[in-house]
């Protein structure tokens, strides 16, 4: 492992940057955040000031030339994803970029071979691989303590009101609505915890127009869905079924409800976001109890994150960084990969497909 400092630049520093990449970042020893790219004039200058770095851009191109990070994390709308992957690895930086990786299947498979022929390390921000209570169930599953899993169901619910969500509600910048937000998330820690999926069917809305910003001022209407649910098979035998929805009253704004449950031929265990540090764990003919989250898994190994710091359901976001780090240092893959972001892009793609076909589709096989 190289103990030589590494030098990481933020390019997009809004809502996700600061609440997780900066973080992140900023707490592991021998990394230094080189410099920021942003091209909001006012957000830039007020990170400037916040986070006191003085190598702050307008544009990638500027800070990669001036700055030469080693890595870059990228947290824009997705619709800038691919061009900022492609300029940075160009300039030889290893890359962590934010989810989904692109806007379809088409365009992560382009990024992802991409990012495989330079040689350089590529890690998709799917966050929630990191959730405590999520690691402990990978580790159940996969002792066979549950037995063979025979359903499971993951659920995102949330009440984001009616009005405009910005970028996120347009189909040129988003690629997709509450699919790509939340579902994308699911997806990928599902096949992490159960293996691929192979066919599915869904079902999608968009309800309301979300034609007035918060500010009362009329924009255009939204034009992806805003709920979106699918039922799967697994290529292991489990079904699962899926519901997402930021229109879901009675869960705002702090209450969102984030679960998934996993029902075995030995046992069940449901997860929950806002109780990330404990599971509830369930055997036949007794009631749900709830089991604290093993000290093994609290964190990822070595992290300088200290799990009792903080609001436990933010502060694990941050071993993501670790881990982006740790793959450079150590020279393996990071986990998940850009390939990992591609395969839940196939499954998406699908999940639209079904939806507007209204049909059962088989997921593709997705080569690595
Ligand atoms: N992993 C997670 O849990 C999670 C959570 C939230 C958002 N996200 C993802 O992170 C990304 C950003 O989301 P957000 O909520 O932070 O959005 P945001 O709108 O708050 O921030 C995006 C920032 O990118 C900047 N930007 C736009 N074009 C740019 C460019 N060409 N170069 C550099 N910066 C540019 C914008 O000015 C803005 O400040 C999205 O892909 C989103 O899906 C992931």
């Amino acid at each position: 492992m190289s103990n030589d400092v590494l030098r990481i630049g933020l390019v997009g520093v809004g809502g996700v940057c600061d609440a997780v990449h900066y973080p992140g970042f900023s707490r592991i020893p021998g990394v230094e955040i080189a410099g920021i790219c942003e091209p909001s004039d006012a957000l830039r200058a007020a990170r400037k000031a916040e986070w006191g770095i003085d190598a702050c851009y307008a544009e990638l191109g500027e800070m990669l030339a001036e700055v030469k990070p080693d890595a870059v994390a990228i947290a824009t709308p997705n619709v800038y994803h691919r061009e900022l992957i492609l300029q940075a690895l160009e300039a030889g930086c290893h890359v962590m970029c934010e989810k989904p990786l692109g806007m379809d299947y088409a365009e992560t498979r382009l990024i992802y071979e991409a990012a495989k022929g330079s040689g350089l390390r590529h890690m998709t921000a799917f966050t929630y691989r990191f959730v405590p209570a999520l690691n402990y169930i990978r580790h159940l599953v996969h002792s066979g303590e549950l037995g063979q899993i025979r359903h499971a169901r993951f659920q995102r619910l949330q009440d984001w009101g009616e009005r405009s969500i910005g970028w996120r509600q347009y189909k040129d910048q988003a690629g997709s609505g509450e699919l790509g937000d939340m579902g994308i998330h699911r997806i990928d820690f599902a096949e992490d915890l159960l293996g691929p999926i192979v066919s599915l069917c869904a079902s999608s809305k968009q309800l309301v127009p979300r034609d007035l910003t918060p500010d009362d001022d009329s924009c255009r209407p939204q034009d992806v869905e805003d709920w979106i649910a699918w039922i799967v098979d697994f290529a292991g035998g489990t079904t699962g079924v899926f519901e997402m929805g930021k229109l879901s009253k009675g869960f705002g704004p702090e209450g969102d409800h984030d679960q998934a449950e996993l029902n075995g031929t030995e046992g069940s265990v449901v997860y929950r976001l806002h109780a990330p540090h404990e599971i509830l764990f369930g055997r036949r003919g007794a009631p749900y109890e709830v089991r604290p989250v093993p000290e093994e898994f609290l964190k990822r190994a070595h992290s300088p994150r200290d799990p009792n710091e903080g609001e436990p359901v933010r502060t694990f976001r941050y071993d993501q960084a670790w881990e982006f780090v740790s793959a450079i240092r150590e020279g393996r893959d990071c986990r998940p990969s850009f390939y990992h972001g591609m395969r839940a892009q196939a499954v998406a793609d699908a999940i639209l497909q079904a939806a507007e076909e209204r049909r059962w589709v088989d997921v593709p096989e997705v080569s690595a």
